[in-house]
């Protein structure tokens, strides 16, 4: 008799069976979530996506210092791509690449220390009308590996919505670039959290939601994040979508207090650093943001562990959170996150660390102060925030021992 019990599990075992790697997905890529710039929310479709520019900031990557904190990749998303020739070649808009390929651009970004990455999209055009990969997932694989591209983000748009058909569908692009040779960053851009389970055997990471455009959207981001650190380690993110900052026409999408909440808050949650704001005229203090050592250092932690909620709720209903990360050696990164339209006082307190199975005292680094706070005697800890994105960023660590090992399960 076929009853649920006997059908349940077929869904799950045909969907990993579809998706299971013809290759494997083993590029040795993104043991820590990767970090670099996205032309998306700074250039759009502009006529300043182009060559020139894009050569430009990534002299700016370098001369900033970000390439040396480990801003490596240079993405392009949307509007580089115009046709295919005849044999199906994709060919980049010669209006703004002039070569009609990526190659160039490849050479100089390589030649800088940097790396290159571009963008396609699992139908048969992206988001923005250009030539998407569908049916040409090889071709275009070897395309970009033949120009020296380092990662690809393949997007969404125009494609079905069904579960198999997508994973058959970003699989052919993974299995396509895999058999090229070249390590390829593979990202997907789903929008979905259901991507999650099987993220890291199709992609290094996938987008868990939808566009982030602002600061309700981040918020929204980070709410969709909690729940789905089982899924991320390294090798595969879950990805809440781009870092904001203003653009280079000046447009502020976010304020810098924003801004800076978000870095914070991706660091938490192990998820990459894309900066799609304005690396030409980044204002100082947004540099600072993308600059912090020890926020980045929590980002990269070897231990490839994101995040979760240990106090609050839905941070898009406006209140007051704990998000905690538990790093390789074995302190604790916390975010407090005012997300609310008052100003608050947010406390962890015996519970709050308990879950965390640590001990008191507590030793204390405030990463944003960048110094040492007093010992935590007991286990409490309160942090008044403004309102809209007051935050303070701790790293602790017990004095005594853990009680509870470091999971953060439960
Ligand atoms: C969206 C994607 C964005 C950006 C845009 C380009 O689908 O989520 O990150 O790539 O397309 O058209």
């Amino acid at each position: 008799m076929a009853t649920a019990r006997t059908r349940a599990p077929l869904a799950p075992l045909l969907t990993a069976l579809v998706a299971l790697p013809a290759f494997g997905l083993d590029n040795g890529l993104a043991r820590v979530p990767q970090m670099g710039y996205n032309s998306w929310y700074d250039l759009e479709c502009s006529d300043a996506m182009n060559e020139s520019t894009l050569r430009r900031i990534a002299d700016r990557l370098v001369e900033s210092g970000l390439k040396d904190l480990g801003y490596q990749y240079l993405n392009l998303d949307d509007c580089w791509a115009k046709s295919r020739r005849g044999d199906g070649t994709l060919v980049a808009d010669e209006a703004k690449f002039p070569d009609g390929t990526l190659k160039p651009l490849a050479d100089y970004v390589h030649s800088k220390g940097l790396l290159l990455g571009t963008y396609t999209d699992r139908g048969e055009q992206t988001c923005a009308g250009r030539p998407g990969a569908a049916r040409h997932e090889e071709l275009d694989a070897k395309t970009y590996a033949a120009w020296g591209i380092d990662y690809l983000k393949e997007d969404s748009c125009n494609a079905s919505g069904d579960h198999l058909t997508a994973f058959m569908e970003y699989g052919k692009m993974r299995d396509a670039l895999n058999a090229t040779g070249r390590p390829v960053l593979f990202s997907l851009c789903g929008w979905k959290s259901w991507y999650a389970p099987m993220g890291s055997t199709l992609g290094n990471s996938w987008r868990i939601g939808p566009d982030d455009n602002n600061w309700q959207g981040v918020l929204q981001n980070i709410d969709i994040m909690n729940g789905l650190e089982t899924y991320a380690g390294p090798g595969g993110w879950n990805d809440p979508c781009l870092l904001l900052s203003k653009k280079t026409t000046g447009e502020a999408i976010m304020t810098e207090l924003q801004t800076r909440a978000q870095f914070s808050m991706w660091a938490v949650l192990a998820a990459p650093l894309l900066i799609s704001g304005s690396v030409l005229n980044m204002s100082a203090e947004t540099l600072a943001t993308y600059s912090n050592k020890e926020v980045i250092q929590v980002s990269q932690d070897p231990l490839g562990r994101q995040g979760r909620r240990v106090l609050g709720g839905p941070v898009a209903e406006g209140t007051g959170n704990v998000f905690a990360r538990p790093l390789a050696d074995g302190s604790f990164a916390l975010v407090f996150l005012n997300s609310g339209k008052e100003e608050l006082n947010v406390t962890c307190g015996k519970e709050c660390f308990g879950t965390l199975g640590l001990s008191a005292p507590l030793a204390a680094r405030d990463l944003w102060a960048q110094q040492r706070l007093p010992d935590l005697q007991d286990l409490s800890f309160t942090a008044l925030l403004p309102p809209a994105g007051g935050h303070r960023f701790l790293r602790v660590r017990s004095r005594g021992r853990f009680r509870g090992g470091l999971s953060l399960a439960g």
